[in-house]
């Protein structure tokens, strides 16, 4: 089965796991917002996306390309700081992605990175705001300061489910 890597990002964490997976599983990787390549040409979709404020930032991309995405099989993974759990799985339901991807993907959680230099003024506002609003000590903290979860190992489990969809092998384990 033949597949590709569509990432979208904004301050390039989600493109730098999009590349490490690319690397290691030759998939082409494209980002969302410069190129438009054709989906039809493509048997399997690797679609990676932040969260940004409690939404997955492909969403509308998502809802954009449905008709070619609706009959492929489909990996999302997600970059957070959030780790994987409860409120990471209420943020994308509540991204609103259509019912037939949700209950037929396959989820994988990673966790990105976030430097308040590097964020536009807006953002930096925003996230001092949602850390004096926050009543989970670290997550505040991470929104006042920063974190680095960045992790190359972390992508282990999609590179082996991505060999079992290129092998067509859903058996395997
Ligand atoms: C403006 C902004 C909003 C964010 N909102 C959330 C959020 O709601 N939940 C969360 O777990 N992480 C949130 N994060 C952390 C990002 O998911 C994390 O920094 C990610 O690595 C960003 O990906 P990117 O570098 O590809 O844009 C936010 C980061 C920024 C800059």
């Amino acid at each position: 089965m033949k597949g590709a890597i569509f990432f979208a990002s904004k301050y390039g964490s989600t493109e730098q796991y999009a590349n490490w997976i690319g690397e290691a599983s030759g998939l082409p990787v494209f980002d969302v917002k410069s190129t438009n390549p054709n989906l039809a040409d493509y048997d399997f979709l690797v679609l990676g996306s932040p969260i940004i404020y409690y939404k997955l930032l492909n969403r509308k991309w998502i809802q954009a390309n449905w008709v070619n995405i609706e009959n492929k099989k489909t990996i999302l993974f997600t970059v957070s700081g959030a780790p994987a759990g409860k409120k990471l799985n209420r943020w994308i339901a509540e991204s609103k992605l259509p019912n037939k991807l949700v209950s037929s993907m396959e989820h994988f959680a990673l966790r990105g990175r976030q430097i308040p230099k590097e964020l536009t003024w807006y953002d930096r506002l925003m996230l001092i705001i949602g850390a004096l609003k926050n009543p989970n000590p670290v997550a505040s903290k991470e929104e006042l300061n920063g974190f680095d979860y960045m992790d190359k190992s972390s992508i282990e489990p999609i590179l082996k489910y991505i060999l079992q969809l290129q092998h067509n092998d859903f058996t395997a384990s």
